[in-house]
């Protein structure tokens, strides 16, 4: 990747992993800067943070086996009141990305007065394990793929209020190919293009003026009290009388959803088909998705079956007074976060939604003999004097210990930490969640899965291999607080 002040002429050429056997063939340019911003017409226009003037920032919609550049710029302002640091590391999350590409939190840049600085990442956009399975055309095995992703700011210590403040954005990939006799996603046949939305779930707190606040020095998490979907407190969406594919994020610092679509005060079912982006081997038909940070779920929702003019919700029914857990008990009244308004139909809809959607890159054969296979590795997640810790320690940038490529890990997770709850984020592989509290997970988490929440008390465990790229990578909890304040470890990949 390529570091540089444009305006000052300088550039350094870092070594690349990929670039031989991925050229780019598409640049993308993001700069993160000061947007105006309307939350809501009731509240004052504000400065709030984002990429090319809006928050969340760009879509970016990228194919596999075609490389992808993107420039991240940074114009944040130098000295900028509030929380926040002008000082950035985007990172593309869950992407598999050669480390000098990921975003590392100790990777950040600063803002220039002179407005200019920025960092190339460079995204292979091959699938994982493409190195030792490159399948017949070099770009690896089509059921490694992943697709729903997003860009987030990554700087250590700041994590938290950076994207707090505004600066993510949504990343889908999409297979390489369009049709043909391969089992890709295109095959399938799901709602798409205008029928294929991405939406980020956030909260926020405001003063007494209508200003958006942050409390970046409370380490517990941080809650607000209004939602927002892609940066909208409460909005609506004209829908047509068809089905719909939402890619729903869980973009909030600390708070857990519990998800449903409602109307008349009814949940209505849904077709559940990706988790963190995966696809998922069969569709599970549900009526509430549980969303943590960073986490991602993937649902179709068929609006044919209602009149026009009728409103539906997604709403939230899961109580979280502070960062610590939800409540036990679920809300009397579910918090509405968008209304949808049905159309008048009827309209042509020849998308699908397949029983089978795509099979897992391992068979339960292959998992015992890689579980047999595995190294083991724990994670222990607690609290020592006011800090967040992982086995004891909080964070430093020395790698707390080293992956040997290739090779199965089992990753055994505890949440010893009292009463909280931590959603897990491994870099650069998913993992498949083995156990909860030695019972197998729900359907839903059985496929391959980047963010694993852990309960109170609980013990998770990971399989998981790391394959295409060496180097340093982090694993953190997704509670950017959390992460923020020590619960981090840097380790390596090593050949
Ligand atoms: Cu979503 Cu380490 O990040
Ligand atoms: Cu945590």
């Amino acid at each position: 990747s390529l570091t540089g002040n444009v305006a000052a002429g300088e550039a350094r050429k870092v070594a690349h992993q990929a670039w031989a056997d991925a050229p780019p063939v598409a640049l993308y340019e993001l700069t993160a800067g000061p947007v105006t911003h309307s939350f809501h017409p009731d509240l004052p226009d504000q400065e709030v943070w984002g990429f090319n003037g809006s928050t969340p920032g760009p879509t970016i919609h990228a194919r596999y086996g075609e490389a992808v550049l993107v420039r991240y710029r940074n114009a944040l302002p130098r000295g900028a009141r509030g929380p926040g640091s002008p000082e950035i590391s985007i990172h593309l999350h869950n992407f598999h990305s050669p480390s000098e590409s990921d975003g590392h939190p100790d990777d950040f840049y600063p803002s220039m007065h002179l407005p200019g600085t920025f960092r190339v990442c460079h995204y292979p956009m091959r699938y994982a394990g493409y190195r030792t399975n490159p399948g017949p055309d070099g770009i690896g095995d089509d059921r490694e793929a992943l697709g729903t992703m997003w860009y987030h700011d990554h700087r250590h210590h700041y994590t938290a209020s950076n994207v707090y403040k505004g600066l993510a954005g949504f990343f889908l990939a999409f297979d390489k190919y369009d049709s043909g006799d391969r089992r890709t996603e295109a095959s399938l046949n799901l709602p798409s293009g205008p029928f294929d939305v991405p939406l980020m779930v956030q909260d926020k707190q405001f003063d007494s003026s209508g200003y958006v606040v942050f409390d970046a020095m409370d380490p517990d998490g941080f809650v607000g009290d209004k939602f927002m979907v892609n940066g909208k407190i409460q909005p609506y969406f004209h829908v047509q009388p068809r089905k719909y594919r939402f890619r729903i994020l869980d973009g909030s610092t600390a708070r857990v959803y519990d998800l449903q679509i409602r109307h008349n005060n009814q949940a209505q079912k849904f077709w559940y088909i990706a988790n963190d982006g995966n696809l998922l081997p069969s569709r599970l038909e549900m009526s509430s998705v549980l969303l943590a940070p960073a986490e991602r779920a993937d649902i179709v929702v068929d609006f044919s079956a209602y009149p026009p003019g009728t409103e539906l919700f997604l709403t939230n029914r899961l109580q979280m007074l502070d960062g610590r857990k939800p409540e036990k008990d679920f809300l009397r009244t579910p918090i509405q976060l968008l209304k949808f308004i049905v159309g008048a139909g009827p309209v042509a809809d020849d998308s699908q939604v397949p029983a089978n959607l795509r099979a897992l890159p391992l068979s339960d054969a292959e998992i015992e003999q890689a579980r047999r296979d595995a190294v083991r590795r724990e994670a222990r997640l607690g609290r020592s004097n006011g800090g967040w810790t992982i086995n004891d320690r909080i964070y430093t940038s020395k790698p707390r210990f080293s992956s040997k490529q290739g090779q199965w890990e089992v990753w055994s997770v505890r949440n010893d930490s009292g009463g909280w709850v931590h959603p897990v984020h491994i870099h650069l592989e998913e993992g498949r969640l083995l156990s909860r509290n030695g019972r197998p997970p729900p359907p839903h988490e059985r496929g391959r899965k980047n963010v694993f929440y852990a309960n109170p008390n609980e013990r998770l465990e990971i399989l998981i291999r790391f394959r295409d790229f060496t180097g340093h990578y982090v694993t953190h909890c997704h509670n950017t607080l959390h992460e923020d304040h020590g619960m981090m470890e840097n380790f390596e990949v090593k050949p």
